[in-house]
């Protein structure tokens, strides 16, 4: 992106750091050269030196989202940001009254969407996490098959994918390379592709047929906080009103989990009310080595992205399973010195993960069990609990994310490192 300002110009790969000088920005496509010259009108051209028309767009970023906000770092901002940024992502989406869930994308693109015989999400890291939440919602509410590829093994893997196909691409940037060139593979190959992308105007946007953006404003922590949330709540929305237009959800169950939805801000902010509890419980794992998370249906995914926060800012050793994979594995590694996090709450599976708790305390392991406030039996087995508020299976993952965000926060600043820019990553991984 190239910024225009008075007498000088700012070249970046997004509008966030040019925001502070100019809102005045022109986006480069694909194999165009810039010419900047003191003194002279800015030039764009082909590789073929023709020069190509541009238009001068004006950005809608305020310096304020850019800002730490009284924070000491963007990651806990962006942590307690998530009840406003979810307000955000539903602004005029939905409406509970009229009992209706408005996304352009769909309403412009039903036929395409519903006669799809598949849809394939492609992503990377936190948002291919937010992608098999996505296929779990889509699947149950929409009984259309979902796969869900990294996008890294999807472009070189020969995929199969038809004009009956439907690719989802999910990136916060909207920059990452694999995601993209995921998306032009799936493109060639005929398929309709619909972008979920946090960043307005980077380039999976502009690639994708059509889409809907998160609205959650700039992420700047390394560690991808709100972005997954929003994520999350665009994919519910998704699956939701395909649900309804396709007469697979019975209009008890659509009123329902919208009413419950509507409320995810609300729950959220009693949750971040945790703050202190799960600062004082980080000062006892600081100086663990190795942690395992566990959680079954929709908290599986959330499991794997409690695991990855840890591993990014606080550099411990951190795994990810689906709770009852331990007995074919994991289960070796425990002992007193494993701390394990277990989603628990009150669901269809909440016994078998009871019975697992208590396979770890009979290893005596350290279990930190994530359960529905009013539950009286987790509390008695596991050595610490962190109550959530009561709400529908398929919106836990929207709330069970947070402490999990929090907590790993906490440890790396126990640990003294750089939370917002933790070593060796990168914001937008724009190479392979
Ligand atoms: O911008 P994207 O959502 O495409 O980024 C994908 C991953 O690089 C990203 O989610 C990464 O895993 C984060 N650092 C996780 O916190």
């Amino acid at each position: 992106v190239v910024g225009i300002g008075k007498d000088e110009f700012f070249l970046a790969s997004d509008a966030t750091p040019i925001i502070e000088y100019t809102d005045q920005v022109i986006y480069l496509e694909d194999e165009e050269i810039c010419h900047i010259r003191r003194g002279k009108e800015l030039k764009i051209v082909n590789l073929h030196n023709v020069e190509k028309k541009h238009t001068i767009e004006q950005v809608t970023l305020s310096l304020g989202q850019i800002e730490k906000g009284g924070y000491p770092h963007f990651m806990i901002k962006e942590i307690m940001d998530q009840p406003a940024c979810m307000m955000d992502c539903m602004r005029g989406r939905i409406n509970v009254e009229a009992s209706n869930i408005v996304l352009s994308a769909i309403i412009d693109n039903k036929d395409k969407l519903l006669s799809a015989r598949r849809f394939i999400i492609v992503a990377c890291g936190t948002s291919w996490h937010a992608g098999l939440i996505g296929k779990h919602l889509i699947e149950s509410f929409c009984r259309i098959p979902v796969e869900v590829e990294y996008a890294s093994e999807f472009r070189y893997r020969n995929p199969v994918v038809s004009e009956d196909d439907v690719v989802i691409a999910i990136s916060q940037s909207g920059e990452t390379a694999d995601t993209l060139a995921a998306v032009e593979l799936a493109k060639q190959k005929g398929a309709f592709i619909y972008g979920i992308c946090n960043a307005i105007g980077a380039s999976i946007p502009r690639a994708t047929h059509t889409g809907s953006y998160i609205h959650v404003g700039p992420e700047i922590g390394v560690a991808s906080t709100k972005a997954f949330t929003g994520q999350v709540a665009v994919l519910t929305m998704l699956a939701l009103t395909l649900a309804r237009e396709k007469g697979t959800i019975d209009e008890d169950t659509f009123r329902t989990v919208l009413k419950e939805f509507s409320r995810i801000p609300e729950q959220m902010q009693q949750v971040l009310t945790l703050n202190d509890k799960i600062a004082e419980l980080s000062k006892i794992f600081t100086y663990a080595h190795n942690f395992i998370y566990l959680g079954r249906g929709y908290s599986y995914p959330v499991a794997l992205e409690g695991a990855l926060k840890l591993k990014e800012i606080s550099y411990i050793h951190a795994e990810g399973y689906p709770a009852a994979e331990m007995k074919h594995g994991p289960i070796a590694l425990i002992d007193a010195e494993m701390p394990v996090v277990v989603l628990a709450t009150k669901n269809r599976l909440y016994e078998k993960v009871l019975s697992n708790v208590q396979e770890i305390k009979a290893r005596k392991g350290r279990v930190i069990a994530l359960i529905t406030e009013g539950d009286t039996v987790m509390p008695g087995i596991a050595d610490f609990c962190i109550e959530l508020p009561d709400l529908p299976e398929c919106l836990t993952p929207l709330i069970s994310t947070l402490p999990l965000q929090l907590l790993a926060y906490h440890i790396a600043v126990c640990k003294g490192l750089d939370v917002d820019q933790p070593r060796n990553l990168a914001k937008s991984v724009t190479v392979e």
